[in-house]
């Protein structure tokens, strides 16, 4: 038991300990497993590679379900996420937009963003860039308005009561036709204000990037910045890396795992400084003869500028950011620099102003000292 004394006496040390200046604490790089948890939560993040439909929990489902007068055909959150269960892109794919038919309104739209924004606050996001599919909605009679409008009032209600600063990319579905993604820009430029860039996403088999070419130039006449994907393990997967990079002029590369499998292109992405959004837990591994190879890891060795992501975090055993950096520290064994170096990278390749990202740096390098990491 506590005397009286005693409970004053911690009373009066506890928010000392917190109040105490970096340069007071004692500065020691996580040495286990719980001290490397701490450090990896408390790491300032930047995330670029989140589908904002891929954050809609099974839970929200339900309330949106309710809202909207839907039924869903499942007994309860529980026995949706059991369903889960998928072995490749389409049979994730087939999944994912079936959940996202509870999304209808402005209110709806908003609170799937406020949701993923309040979560990614908790984890210590600083920044993040969302993708969102808005064919699909479109293709059920959803007005742009109410996507973009939802997004844009969720985003600017964080910034302010989190402190979380977001941006939004479009994103094409590129196994839908050419056309139907055109109308999908064109509906959504009027709003271009509200976005930072367009990207490309869905299936990919039989869907190379050039099959956009356009659209991409018109995204970047209207002064968007422009990334896609690239899937790990895809068909033609190098070639579709080499048409981003060298034809479309690709400022970012998600996923692109494969590039370890072509000295020529990582020479080529490191020459031009070009970033990379590794998400491990969908797209960690490139199979290679039939055996699997650490793409995060190798990609890192070979100095690429990677970033780690949650992709659809509540398809994916509601992992996000933090778990996601804890399981990847120990699939890739990353040092305390490393994922200091992980971080920097991603603020260093945002879609920000100079002076934003100059604040985020300093925050990132103040906290690597306070664990006495420099990064590598
Ligand atoms: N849509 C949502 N998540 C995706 C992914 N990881 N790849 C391609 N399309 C997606
Ligand atoms: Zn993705």
């Amino acid at each position: 038991m506590f005397d009286r004394r005693q409970l004053i006496h911690a009373a009066l040390a506890a928010p000392f300990a917190c109040a105490l200046p970096a340069w007071a604490r004692a500065a020691k790089p996580p040495a286990n497993a719980a001290s490397m948890g701490r450090f990896i939560a408390g790491l300032p993040k930047a995330e670029f590679h989140v589908h904002l439909e891929g954050t809609l929990e099974a839970d929200m489902k339900f309330a949106l379900a309710k809202r909207n007068g839907l039924s869903l055909p499942y007994a309860d959150v529980a026995a949706m996420k059991r369903s889960y269960v998928y072995h490749d892109l389409p049979s994730f794919l087939k999944i994912y937009y079936d959940g996202m038919q509870v999304l209808l309104t402005e209110q709806d739209f908003y609170d799937l963003a406020y949701g993923y924004l309040r979560k990614a606050a908790s984890q210590n996001v600083l920044y993040a860039e969302m993708f969102f599919d808005p064919q699909e909605h479109l293709k059920r009679g959803v007005a742009i308005e109410a996507v973009i409008g939802g997004i844009t009032r969720a985003r600017g209600d964080a910034a302010k009561s989190l402190g979380i600063e977001s941006q939004l990319i479009l994103c094409f579905m590129r196994d839908l036709s050419a056309g139907s993604a055109m109308e999908a820009l064109d509906a959504a430029l009027p709003y271009k204000d509200k976005l930072i860039g367009v990207g490309l996403d869905s299936d990919e088999k039989g869907n190379p990037p050039e099959k956009f070419a356009e659209h991409f130039a018109k995204a970047r006449a209207a002064g968007l910045h422009v990334t896609m994907h690239c899937d790990v393990n895809q068909e033609n997967t190098l070639e579709h890396i080499r048409t981003a990079l060298l034809d479309l002029k690709t400022e970012r590369i998600d996923h692109g795992g494969n590039i370890v499998q072509s000295p020529e292109l990582m020479a080529l992405a490191r020459s031009r400084g070009i970033p990379f959004t590794v998400c491990p837990t969908f797209s960690g591994q490139v199979i290679e003869d039939g055996r699997p190879i650490n793409a995060l890891r190798q990609m890192l060795d070979a100095g690429l500028k990677v970033s780690v992501n949650s992709d659809d975090p509540a398809y994916m055993g509601s992992e996000y950011i933090t778990e996601v950096l804890i399981r990847a520290q120990k699939d890739s064994t990353l040092t305390p620099a490393e994922l200091v170096r992980i971080e920097r990278n991603a603020f260093e390749t945002a879609w920000i102003p100079a002076q934003q990202r100059d604040g985020y740096l300093a925050r990132l390098k103040a906290y690597a000292q306070t664990w006495g990491v420099t990064a590598g």
